[in-house]
């Protein structure tokens, strides 16, 4: 299994590539068997979570090619498709349940498998099974499995209005490409508004798609007869761009996000601000771009994670690895997934302070960490791990980082290229 060795303490300088968002490609791949078109995808991740997807298309008969330096992957759902998502697949990447939309609105039926468990939460997805059922689909769950079949008689799934028990990213996600070839006008309350929803919906905009609402907590999806293919640029990652910002701000340097989107990042730039980070951001030939400054120890900050636009779960550990540092103490509440501290304890043996109580963690800020092995647990604790090594005295190994491949694309390479003492090993 590959691991990570961190000489920490060097100072990072230079430029990096944000690339296209994990989060954005997943839903978007999956939005290719809404039409038996092909369908262009450009600044796609070279992420292993890509290829689950990839591979989970492929099993359903769905043809797809990469080409081109720009990430580029065409895919073509042409008729016949085998409508299953099976255990083997999913087990490994919840994302999986993005194909049940999609099957359903197009070929009427699914059986996609139930994801199991996961490291930092329940994660149940019976928002997805609620949404689908309000518009017209019988969903059995049996053996593991969600059976879906469009009600007796009905040809196509009905516009309906969803409103969700709380704000759900991928069911959004899910209930808005099913709309897309409904019969009639869908409304979605509370829905997410995440930057990835709406590069989601643009892209079924260009596949003839109508949507109104998009990025806001209200959607409106007027269903179409068919939808035909597309080119799509995936949109940058801004969770990458966030973890570069929070290993820059705890290093110290002077960085450039070549690609990074800060009007995606509001939340975590204001805290980065306040702890007393410099962060630029702008256009110029080569595209968006922020650039980040620091030097000496910050000052520690409180957050709370939240739906967009507030503060990102998925930059809650690395945040935290950046305050384990920093000068003063700071209060970190979770409120989206009910197990999202397993970097605490990894943490601990680096020498942070840090003690939790359910949803709170309280971070005592310290002068210097000291390197030792640690281990991953799941994707944003381990970026948070590479972080702390960073900054530590002396060598830490970070182990199991299939983690992080799952979405980080080239991470150490990245870092190597800003002036980080980072290697691959077996
Ligand atoms: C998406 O997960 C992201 N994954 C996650 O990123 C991210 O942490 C999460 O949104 C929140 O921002 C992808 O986009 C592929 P949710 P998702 O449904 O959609 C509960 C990363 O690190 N809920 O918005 O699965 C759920 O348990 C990953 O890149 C139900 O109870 O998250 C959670 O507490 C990790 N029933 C809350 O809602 C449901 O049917 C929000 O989850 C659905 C959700």
């Amino acid at each position: 299994m590959d691991k990570l060795r961190i000489t920490g303490g060097r100072a990072l300088h230079g430029e990096v590539n944000i690339s296209g968002a994990k989060n954005a490609a997943l839903p978007e791949l999956c939005a290719a068997l809404l039409t038996s078109e092909p369908v262009t995808l450009t600044n796609v991740p070279r992420l292993r979570d890509v290829a689950t997807m990839r591979q989970l298309l492929d099993h359903m008969g769905v043809q797809t090619q990469t080409h081109g330096e720009r990430g580029g992957m065409t895919l073509h759902a042409a008729d016949p498709i085998n409508p299953e998502a099976p255990y083997e697949l999913v087990k490994t990447m919840r994302a999986s349940v993005l194909v049940l939309g999609p099957l359903l609105a197009r070929f009427g039926r699914a059986r996609v498998s139930l994801p199991g468990g996961c490291a930092i939460g329940s994660r149940p997805v019976d928002q997805h099974i609620k949404g689908m059922q309000a518009m017209g689909a019988e969903i059995l769950v049996e053996h593991g499995y969600m059976v879906a079949q469009l009600a007796h008689g009905k040809k196509r799934l009905q516009g309906a209005r969803i409103a969700t028990d709380m704000v759900t990213v991928t069911g959004t996600e899910n209930f808005l490409m099913a709309a897309t070839l409904a019969e009639g006008e869908t409304l979605l309350e509370n829905a997410a508004q995440e930057p990835e929803i709406a590069d989601l919906a643009e892209m079924l905009i260009a596949m003839g798609a109508k949507i109104e609402g998009h990025g806001t907590s209200r959607i409106h999806i007027q269903g179409v007869e068919r939808l035909h293919g597309c080119t799509h640029q995936v949109v940058a990652d801004r969770i990458e761009a966030g973890t570069f910002l929070c290993a820059v701000a705890a290093t110290g340097g002077e960085v450039l996000l070549r690609h990074g989107r800060a009007d995606h990042l509001d939340a975590v730039i204001d805290k980065l601000r306040e702890a007393g980070a410099h962060i630029e951001a702008g256009q110029d030939d080569g595209g968006d771009f922020m650039r980040v400054r620091s030097s000496g120890r910050l000052k520690a900050q409180g957050f709370r994670t939240t739906e967009y636009p507030g503060f990102p779960t998925d930059m809650q550990a690395q945040f935290m690895a950046l305050n384990c540092i920093s000068h003063g103490t700071a209060k970190v509440t979770e409120t989206i997934f009910e197990n999202r501290f397993m970097h605490v304890n990894e943490m601990v043996r680096l020498g942070a302070k840090i003690q939790t109580d359910g949803k709170v963690a309280v971070v005592e800020g310290i002068e210097k960490l000291s390197g030792a092995t640690v281990m991953a647990t799941d994707l944003r604790a381990s970026a948070s791990l590479v972080i702390a090594g960073l900054v530590a005295e002396g060598e830490t190994i970070v182990d199991r980082i299939y983690h992080l491949d799952r979405g980080y694309d080239q991470m150490e390479e990245k870092l190597r290229g800003i002036g980080a003492n980072i290697e691959r090993f077996k």
